[in-house]
């Protein structure tokens, strides 16, 4: 078997996703800013492509999974690096590895997309169809919430992008779907819980099941769509939130 690549596997729903595929006999290899295999920052174009450099050499070019986790919440100041990171890090090497990953066994890659992809639609996101170094000034409008409508923009491209590689990657033989989680404890949830701005509604955000989730309860979902179970799921988003998406807005989806 060849291997499969977790990016954001020093922490939360990457780390978890990590140990999960490795348990069922993969080989797994991290990428992240520490406390992985392959080191890189995938916030600039350099950093993206030293990893995709770096995964082709040491899979010999070839792939059989891939799960892109790495991303930034909403409290991050610098909005701009978290539409780098959620967004242009994640189809940068969605696109960089579908070479290796055309080579691969039964062949998938799954994106950590948000909920919050939800919550703009492409017609309202401010970043829809924008080169990098236009981002900054297209976020402006969010004012002193421009970290939430960054994270929420940069989640909605991201599963546009993934819906609209759907045919390319289909044809390559290459299944590609998003999960889309609400509430997971995890430190990333943490930094938002601790920000003034964003902590209460957080704390608000609480559906039918009456909790958040737990990273590994991701890295489930995340291993089925991997795996040889879903083999005719393709372009799909799974939405995984405890119910708030069917609570709150019942007639959409
Ligand atoms: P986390 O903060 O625990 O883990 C994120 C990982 O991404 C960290 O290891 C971090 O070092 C890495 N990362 C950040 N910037 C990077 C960069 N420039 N280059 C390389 N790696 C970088 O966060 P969590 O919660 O596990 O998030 C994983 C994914 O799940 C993210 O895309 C997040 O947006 C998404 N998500 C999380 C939710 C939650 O409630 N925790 C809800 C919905 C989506």
């Amino acid at each position: 078997m060849a291997m499969t690549v977790v990016t954001g596997s020093a922490s939360g729903i990457g780390a978890a996703t990590f140990s999960a595929l490795a348990a069922s006999g993969r080989e797994v290899v991290g990428v992240d800013l520490r406390d992985a295999e392959i080191l890189a920052d995938l916030s600039t174009p350099e950093g993206r492509q030293a990893a995709v450099d770096t995964v082709l050499a040491r899979s010999s070019g070839v792939l059989d999974g891939l799960v892109l986790c790495a991303g930034l919440g909403p409290q991050v100041s610098d909005a701009k690096r978290i539409v780098a990171v959620n967004y242009f890090g994640t189809v940068s090497l969605l696109d960089g590895l579908l070479p290796a990953l055309r080579g691969g066994e039964a062949p998938a890659a799954v994106a950590v997309s948000s909920v919050s992809s939800t919550q703009i639609t492409w017609a309202d996101n401010p970043i829809a169809g924008l080169d990098e170094s236009e981002v900054e000034a297209a976020l402006e409008v969010g004012g002193d919430y421009r970290g939430q409508l960054a994270y929420a923009a940069s989640k909605n491209a991201l599963t546009v992008a993934v819906r609209q590689r759907a045919g390319d990657w289909g044809a390559a033989g290459v299944r590609l779907n998003t999960v889309a989680p609400g509430a997971v404890d995890t430190p990333l949830l943490q930094a938002g819980l601790d920000d003034p701005r964003y902590g209460e509604a957080i704390r608000s955000f609480v559906g039918p099941l009456g909790r958040r989730g737990r990273p590994e309860e991701i890295a489930s979902l995340i291993c089925y769509l991997l795996g040889p179970a879903a083999g005719f799921v393709h372009g799909a988003q799974f939405v995984i939130d405890g119910g708030v998406d069917a609570q709150f807005r019942p007639t959409a989806f």
